[in-house]
């Protein structure tokens, strides 16, 4: 029994699913030889539960390409039955990724018709503005298990290694139905500022290039990088679909207030007009901004045990993200901008009334960044 769980953690540590399932099996197997049947029951639903219900994949999960060097992962298989957050777009990128999705889901029709068009689809753009996140959206809508491989970790210093790790994950992703994600996908052309050498990076390139260019009709592969500009041209040319993911507007941040707060509530759920001016002060963060300041505030909200989120505390970490003077007067010209009163800025912060009156008496005019 003692072998069985130091294996099982050992599997958990190296991130190596295969090492676990196959370990938490023999557990469950040798807990019911010696009649511990409800403990064996127990593990066996963890694993019934943690198993992709499509036997394929379940079945692909058991031989993930490893490093040829370090003899690590260098994919991870995402099944589709993992629960994600709703992830929210502006209308234009909206109809574009829904595009794509037509295509894939349509790919037998469009083959048998003759259609021969790549399912290849780029997404780029700021940080934390939901590329990983489509990606994860685009195999739920298609029920294909994502094949991800982060191609920064792939780089090694060794780069004809990288060009072999290359090789097995399009390989593996070509022996199973599923969507390959690239992600950090400039990680090979940034390798190009490190000391390695321009010919054998050309040569990673290439071979990446050939990849792509290998691979059949069936596979789809998306990629996601924050650097567009550092992709040269020739890789460019191998997305049939471009979509830039960027800042959301209004309409979005009213939408991912209500999916961030939940299960709380908060002041703005009854108050439509907070909610708005809420929304008009937060444009220009990135959701991934606006999701950590509604995450922080839910976890006051357990310490303190409240069910519903202050307006306040929300503020509070909005201007921590968006207002780089950190001064008493540009936080009151914040509360301000909300809407607040100054009665409700000198109840909520303490900070005296004739103080306020001066941080926002009308020859105040110097501009807040
Ligand atoms: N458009 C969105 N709708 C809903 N949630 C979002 C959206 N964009 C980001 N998020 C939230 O922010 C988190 C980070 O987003 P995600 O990882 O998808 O961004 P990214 O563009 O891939 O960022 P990076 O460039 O850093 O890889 C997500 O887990 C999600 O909770
Ligand atoms: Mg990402």
């Amino acid at each position: 029994m003692q072998t069985e769980i130091l294996r099982i953690i050992e599997g958990g540590l190296m991130n190596d699913k295969r090492k676990i399932l196959a370990y938490s099996t023999r557990l469950a197997d040798r807990l019911e030889r010696e009649g511990d049947i409800a403990l064996s029951k127990c593990v066996r639903q963890i694993i019934e539960n943690g198993v992709p219900k499509n036997a394929a994949i379940a079945d692909a999960m058991r031989v993930l390409p490893l490093d040829t060097d370090s003899r690590l992962q260098i994919v991870e298989i995402i099944p589709t039955d993992e629960e994600r957050h709703k992830v929210v777009l502006t209308p234009d990128v909206d109809i574009k990724i829904a595009e794509f999705i037509e295509i894939v889901n349509h790919r037998s029709e469009l083959e048998l018709a003759g259609v021969d068009i790549k399912k290849t689809l780029l997404l780029h753009g700021r940080p934390g503005c939901g590329k990983t996140s489509v990606a994860h959206y685009i195999s739920e809508k298609t029920g294909l298990p994502l094949i991800v491989a982060r191609l920064d970790g792939i780089v090694s210093s060794l780069l004809g290694s990288t060009a072999k790790n290359l090789r097995k994950i399009f390989d593996y992703a070509k022996s199973i139905p599923c969507i390959l994600f690239l992600d950090e996908f400039d990680a090979i052309a940034k390798a190009r500022d490190d000391q390695h050498e321009l010919g054998e990076l050309k040569r990673v390139i290439n071979s990446l290039l050939q990849n792509i260019d290998s691979m059949n009709s069936e596979t789809v592969m998306i990629a996601a990088t924050n650097h567009s500009e550092l992709l040269d041209n020739a890789i460019w040319r191998r997305f049939v679909q471009t979509v830039e993911i960027g800042l959301p507007g209004k309409n979005e941040i009213l939408e991912m207030i209500d999916i961030f707060s939940e299960p709380f509530t908060t002041e703005m759920s009854e108050d439509s007009s907070k909610k708005m001016a809420f929304a008009t002060l937060a444009e220009g963060i990135s959701p991934s901004d606006l999701k950590t300041i509604f995450d922080r505030a839910k976890v006051k909200c357990v310490i303190g045990n409240n069910s519903k989120i202050p307006i306040l505390t929300l503020l509070d970490g909005l201007y921590g993200i968006k207002v780089q003077d950190k001064t008493e007067r540009a936080y009151v010209h914040f509360l301000s901008e909300y809407g607040m009163t100054q009665v409700a800025i000198n109840k909520s912060t303490g900070i005296g009334l004739r103080k306020i009156k001066s941080y926002l008496a009308a020859n105040d005019k110097e501009e807040l960044k």
